[in-house]
């Protein structure tokens, strides 16, 4: 049970992580009992769900480093779970489509051919499956720890994929896209930096978070000029004027840096006081 430890007891910690996760799934359900979602509720849910697909497997790419970072051993034994929800979430998010197609397959089948944002949302799919069938204890087992997560940096691309579907579907504002992506940004500059899988120097931690969110708005720069007809100029000021709120790439940064404080403030604690730490 996705709520018990290894030897089988009741976890409050994974069963609280549990019910975090299943938190977005009751808040949809909850909008769609209560007509919350607008006339076109289905494409409204469609697009609730994946949102919530994305934010969880990226949060999913968060867990090993908020483990080396706050130095929380018991992290990794929810990574599993989170990747399982990012899973079962693009499910939702499938059925959802599914039913808005009228549960016809073949008009599902041929829209993913001709889209190409579907298609590439579909090996996204594909990939998440893969990964979600081999993470069964018994597998896991039959692979081979090595094995198993060689196969399992398929995430990286997986995410890569589903940032692209997220960007290509997007019409004009691609600011929620551009966040997620730049948080993924500096979650593969944290691992670039930590090759032998321990976490990132000091002020290689620092200087990642001014890195991720340069990386984010040329990110954002290149798809406004390539992608759209907006003059990405414009849109690259912008990420200097926080008149109406920060823009994707400060944020990223910003993130970056808090997380860099909150590491420096524990290792404070924990030379100050050894014993409570
Ligand atoms: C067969 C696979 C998939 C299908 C058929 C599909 C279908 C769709 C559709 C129809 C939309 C709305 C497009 C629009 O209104 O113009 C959408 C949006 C979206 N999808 Fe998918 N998708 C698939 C896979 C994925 C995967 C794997 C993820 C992420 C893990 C994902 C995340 C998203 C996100 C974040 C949005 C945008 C939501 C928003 O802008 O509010 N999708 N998808």
């Amino acid at each position: 049970m996705p709520w018990n430890d290894r030897t089988g007891a009741f976890s409050p910690f994974k069963a609280s992580f549990l019910a975090a996760l299943c938190l977005p799934a009751l808040w949809l359900a909850w909008l769609w009992l209560s007509d919350g979602l607008g006339p076109r509720r289905l494409d409204a849910a469609i697009h609730v769900s994946g949102n919530w697909a994305v934010r969880v497997l990226v949060l999913s790419l968060l867990v090993s480093p908020a483990r080396q970072l706050l130095r929380q051993a018991r992290l990794m034994l929810v990574r599993r779970m989170v990747g399982v929800a990012a899973l079962l979430y693009t499910l939702l998010h499938l059925l959802l489509y599914v039913a808005d197609q009228k549960f016809s397959l073949g008009a599902v089948f041929s829209e993913i051919v001709k889209r190409f944002y579907l298609t590439i949302g579909l090996v996204a799919l594909l990939g998440l499956v893969a990964l979600g069938v081999t993470s069964f204890d018994q597998m896991i087992r039959r692979m081979g720890g090595p094995a198993w997560r060689r196969l399992h940096k398929a995430t990286y691309g997986i995410a890569v994929l589903a940032l692209l579907h997220f960007m290509l579907q997007t019409k004009a504002d691609v600011t929620e896209a551009t966040l997620t992506a730049g948080l993924f940004l500096w979650l593969m500059g944290y691992r670039l930096l930590s090759p032998k899988g321990g976490a990132p120097g000091r002020w290689a931690l620092l200087a990642l978070a001014p890195a991720a969110g340069l990386a984010t708005a040329v990110l954002e720069f290149a798809w406004y000029g390539l992608a759209t007809g907006i003059n990405p100029w414009r849109v690259a000021a912008a990420n200097l004027d926080v008149a109406f709120g920060l823009r994707p790439s400060p944020w990223v940064a910003v993130v970056g840096l808090a997380l860099w404080l909150l590491r420096e403030a524990l290792a404070l604690r924990r030379a100050r006081w050894p014993a409570t730490a």
